[in-house]
């Protein structure tokens, strides 16, 4: 058996206006998926997963078919997680160079699913890397996140960008500028998540948000503002020391910023009640700053605060389930 397995991540700055060839810098965070791999004698695929905060759930089908069998729970969340399972490994059969190979699968994961931590890119880059390794080849890092992307952007019917499975293989902060991926220097952020116990839409809210881009002019305009305010954020972390702790001042002005961000992404409607009320009692505690991460429309936000406030208030606040501190994960996608 062999199990590799891949970081989520937040988004510092950037998320949807990257969709459009802005800037986004995401960084990895220490919440993995793991995937097992097995090699089978026939052509044929079974995947189990007892968490993907799904109750758990077996499928099998044969590398030609999609048939789901064996499945019992509701059938969009069965389509969404098998959908990134199935494309990984067709990635993976054709890194390989078998259109055949079968596999047996199981997929655990500590990142709530749809949340905006990167759920789907951490499995698909488990999986593909997993995969190709219990056959006894090898995957660069490089070449996994490009072929993540690939598989990523067939579920989601083209709408993706590379920033969550380049990010998810490389580990540590990147940037991502359309094709133009490459990790970047960050010191030890004291990020705080909460998380309200749902998800957003990914591809509606995309969508969402080109009809608008496309019907005003200021939302086009908003969403190079947002690329502007990923390159200062960027010019930030490039004067700090990596992997260093951050002095006040840099973490008010990365707050400030990521303040910025967020009000920009509600003014694109992609925010949602209980991502404002958590965002408000972060900064109402002491976080410099917060925003959603990810598609948004719920699931989580990301604040800096080094003390222990801002977990505190969120753990407290009316519709925020679950508050942790994540730190950065140095390492991308890893053999376990
Ligand atoms: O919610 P997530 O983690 O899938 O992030 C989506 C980020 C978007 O910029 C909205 C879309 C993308 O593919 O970059």
């Amino acid at each position: 058996m062999t199990t590799s397995s891949a970081p989520g991540k937040v988004y510092l700055f950037g998320e949807h206006a990257v969709v459009y060839g802005e800037p986004a810098v995401p960084c990895a965070i220490e919440r993995r998926a793991r995937v097992t791999a097995e090699p089978r004698d026939d052509h044929r695929v079974r995947v189990e997963s007892d968490d993907l905060t799904l109750d758990g759930f077996t499928v099998e089908w044969g590398a030609d078919t999609d048939d789901h069998p064996n499945v019992d729970v509701p059938s969009n969340l069965v389509a969404a997680a098998t959908g990134y399972v199935d494309e990984a490994l067709a990635q993976a059969r054709d890194a390989l160079g078998d259109p055949e190979a079968g596999f047996d699968v199981t997929i655990e994961s500590d990142i709530p699913l749809g949340g905006g931590l990167g759920s789907s890119a951490a499995v698909v880059v488990a999986a593909i890397d997993a995969a190709v390794r219990s056959r006894g080849e090898s995957i660069e890092p490089e070449e996994l996140a490009d072929r993540a992307y690939q598989a990523e952007a067939a579920v989601q019917d083209g709408e993706a960008s590379r920033a969550d499975t380049y990010c998810s293989a490389m580990g540590g902060a990147v940037r991502v500028e359309g094709d133009d991926t490459r990790p970047i220097g960050a010191p030890e952020l004291p990020l705080v998540i909460g998380y309200d116990g749902g998800a957003g839409d990914t591809g509606k809210l995309v969508a969402g948000v080109r009809a608008l881009k496309e019907e005003y002019e200021f939302a086009a305009d908003t969403v190079e503002t947002i690329g502007d305010l990923t390159r200062e954020g960027e010019r930030l972390l490039a004067d700090a020391e990596p992997g260093g702790e951050p002095g006040d001042e840099l973490l008010e002005e990365l707050g400030d910023l990521m303040d910025f961000n967020h009000g920009l992404l509600s003014a694109l409607g992609v925010s949602a009640r209980s991502l404002d009320r958590m965002v408000w009692t972060a900064r109402e505690a002491e976080a410099t700053g917060a925003k959603l991460t990810g598609a948004g429309g719920g699931g989580c936000i990301v604040a800096l605060d080094p003390s222990e406030a801002t977990e505190r208030a969120l753990a407290y606040s009316p519709g925020c389930e679950e508050s942790f501190r994540a730190e950065l994960a140095t390492e991308g996608v890893r053999a376990e």
